[in-house]
């Protein structure tokens, strides 16, 4: 962990709640592991998402829906062991949390207990808020998300921007409204349009995290491996890539492979030496067996 993280004061809750009146930017990223945390870490962000995206970045699945409450716990936990300052929050998959405030509750326990999480993530208003308000009075603190919620997007009718009439605003504002009386700490806004966001913010007091919602929420959220160029999928429109890690990380695998087809590597000083004499008893110690 670098000495600037170490310095770091750790982010709470008043931090986020501070930022916010000051206007001053709230950076949340994803990590899934322990290398994406500890780089994450050392980037100086502001919160740290273990997002259900996991599942297509890292698990490969084709959509967020089939990852299981095990699975984003072992990652969850390596991630909380490359962290020190920022806020961790889980997102409980898709299935573990719908059915009723006592599955959500002991699901979001283990996310706390286990993998040590600040926050959990849910998705969707409707019976979420329900959800919502039994984990808040459960004393765990949520993260609502409202907009594109990708566990249920078939149901939204695919992978699409939401709001975009002024009805279907109403509703992203109603979800978003209604998460806040329940208790949340905190909201994930999206792929809504920037007006909807901005219609919005005036009417919460809890931070608001976009992700392809504009420049007016208090903060925003990239995914580890899009904003890094690691992923080899379609990029969603509000993705910017800061890197190509991809085409990189094939580079330096192509070279690894020409140099051991060519006898390059190992080269001399990557290999261990025996002890002065000790090559030379160890070929008198077979010859004589
Ligand atoms: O799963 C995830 O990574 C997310 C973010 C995109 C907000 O929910």
């Amino acid at each position: 962990m670098s000495a600037h993280a170490d310095s770091r004061a750790r982010v709470t809750l008043a931090t986020l709640a501070a930022k916010r009146s000051a206007r001053e930017p709230i950076v949340m990223v994803t990590a899934y592991d322990h290398p994406s945390a500890q780089i994450v870490e050392a980037a100086g962000v502001d919160v740290v998402l273990v997002g259900d995206s996991a599942a297509m970045t890292v698990l490969g699945y084709d959509s967020t829906v089939p990852v299981t409450i095990d699975e984003m716990l072992m990652l969850t936990t390596a991630v909380r062991r490359g962290l020190r300052s920022p806020l961790l929050v889980g997102d409980l998959p898709f299935g573990s949390y719908e059915a009723s405030d006592e599955i959500a509750i002991a699901t979001a326990q283990r996310f706390v207990k286990e993998a040590g999480c600040d926050l959990v993530k849910i998705e969707r208003g409707g019976t979420t808020v329900d959800r919502a308000r039994a984990l808040v009075q459960a004393g765990v603190p949520v993260v609502g998300h409202v907009g594109l919620t990708p566990q249920t997007a078939t149901a939204l009718g695919g992978y699409r921007a939401q709001g975009r009439t002024a009805e279907a605003a109403l509703t992203v504002i109603d979800d978003a409204l209604a998460l806040q009386a329940a208790g949340c700490s905190m909201l994930v806004v999206e792929a809504v349009p920037s007006e909807v966001t901005a219609a919005l913010m005036p009417l919460l007091d809890i931070p608001v995290i976009g992700i392809g919602a504009g420049a007016d929420a208090d903060g925003q959220v990239l995914v580890f491996h899009d904003l890094l160029g690691l992923y080899d999928g379609g990029a969603a429109k509000f993705v910017k890539r800061y890197a190509d890690l991809r085409a990189a990380a094939i580079t330096g695998v192509e070279a690894y492979v020409a140099e051991v087809r060519a006898g390059v590597y190992p080269a001399a000083e990557h290999g261990y030496g025996m002890p002065t004499g000790e090559a030379a008893r160890l070929v008198e110690l077979l010859a004589e067996r």
